[in-house]
């Protein structure tokens, strides 16, 4: 009741209601023709006969998860798959930033983050090599299991995959951090503090920097690529100097036969 009454009486947020109520109408407009279909006229989401979702319920998801579903174009889904794939997107940024405003009155939930949550910008050389090194940590203790130690991204349990996350926008960063879509975890801001998430982000831009030490890479994607070629060229070598012997062997007792 508290909070419902400081929602009432606050008049900064009273503000933002009265200038914010247009665009949740558009958005309202927008959802109707391109989103209801599976997440139900009023965002409630839609279960199929079967018992499987249509469409998620989007009450509480917040602003966030629009503006990164449909900013990365995984909304609106096409056809029904295994995961929303990342596609071209179709909104444009008013439009995105209506949907997301709409999403938002159905429920509570986290905001779009602002730019200078997840920008590097103003930081010295040094603030910046501590941020990749602490994000570093949080990205070896958090995220190499589904997305590998490289970002090159893996396999997913039921035909899903943890995307390669290296050149993905700071602010995508964020916001999936921020919303956990699918089967990732989501790192709400007690968990993982936005500092900790600029970090995060600082170490990400850190990889696409980093040279590549020569070798191949086999796609960063760590021992189980690498076994296999060394099965493939190592077990090959041998299997083929065993041919070439036999062949050899063979063809010399022939002749001495023939002789
Ligand atoms: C063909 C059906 C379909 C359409 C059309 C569609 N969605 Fe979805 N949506 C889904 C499914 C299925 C999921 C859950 C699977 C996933 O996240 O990959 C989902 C997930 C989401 C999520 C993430 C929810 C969460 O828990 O984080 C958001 C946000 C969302 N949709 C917004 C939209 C918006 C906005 C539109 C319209 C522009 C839209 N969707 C159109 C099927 C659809
Ligand atoms: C349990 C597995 C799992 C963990 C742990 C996980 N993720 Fe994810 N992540 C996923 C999956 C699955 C998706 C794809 C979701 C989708 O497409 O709807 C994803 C998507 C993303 C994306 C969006 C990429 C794009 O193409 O838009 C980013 C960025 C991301 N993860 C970063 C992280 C970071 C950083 C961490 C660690 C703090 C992390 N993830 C931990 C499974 C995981």
């Amino acid at each position: 009741m508290t909070g419902g009454l400081y929602a009432a009486f606050s008049p900064a947020s009273a503000d933002e209601t009265a200038s914010s109520a247009e665009q949740v109408a558009k958005g309202r407009e927008l959802f109707l023709v391109s989103c209801s279909f599976c997440h139900g006229q009023n965002g409630e989401g839609i279960k199929t006969q079967n018992g499987n979702q249509l469409g998620p319920s989007l009450v509480g998801v917040g602003a966030a998860a629009v503006d990164f579903q449909v900013g990365t174009g995984r909304m609106p889904l096409t056809q029904p798959g295994a995961q929303a794939p990342r596609k071209p997107e179709v909104f444009d940024d008013s439009e995105v930033a209506a949907l997301a405003a709409y999403v938002a009155s159905l429920g509570p939930g986290p905001a779009v983050p602002e730019e200078s949550d997840y920008s590097l910008e103003g930081m010295s050389d040094e603030e910046r090599q501590a941020a990749i090194t602490r994000g570093g940590q949080i990205f070896l203790t958090n995220c190499t299991a589904c997305h590998n130690f490289e970002g090159s991204g893996g396999a997913m349990p039921r035909g899903g995959h943890a995307p390669k996350i290296r050149g993905v926008e700071p602010k995508y960063i964020y916001e999936a951090l921020l919303t956990g879509p699918q089967n990732m975890p989501n790192f709400s801001n007690g968990n993982l503090s936005p500092d900790e998430k600029r970090d995060v982000i600082a170490y990400l831009g850190s990889l696409d920097e980093m040279p590549s030490y020569g070798g191949f890479g086999l796609g960063g994607l760590g021992p189980v690529p690498e076994g296999l070629a060394a099965w493939l060229v190592g077990i090959g070598l041998c299997v083929g100097a065993a041919v070439w012997i036999a062949a050899h062997t063979t063809r010399s007792t022939k002749k001495k036969v023939d002789a």
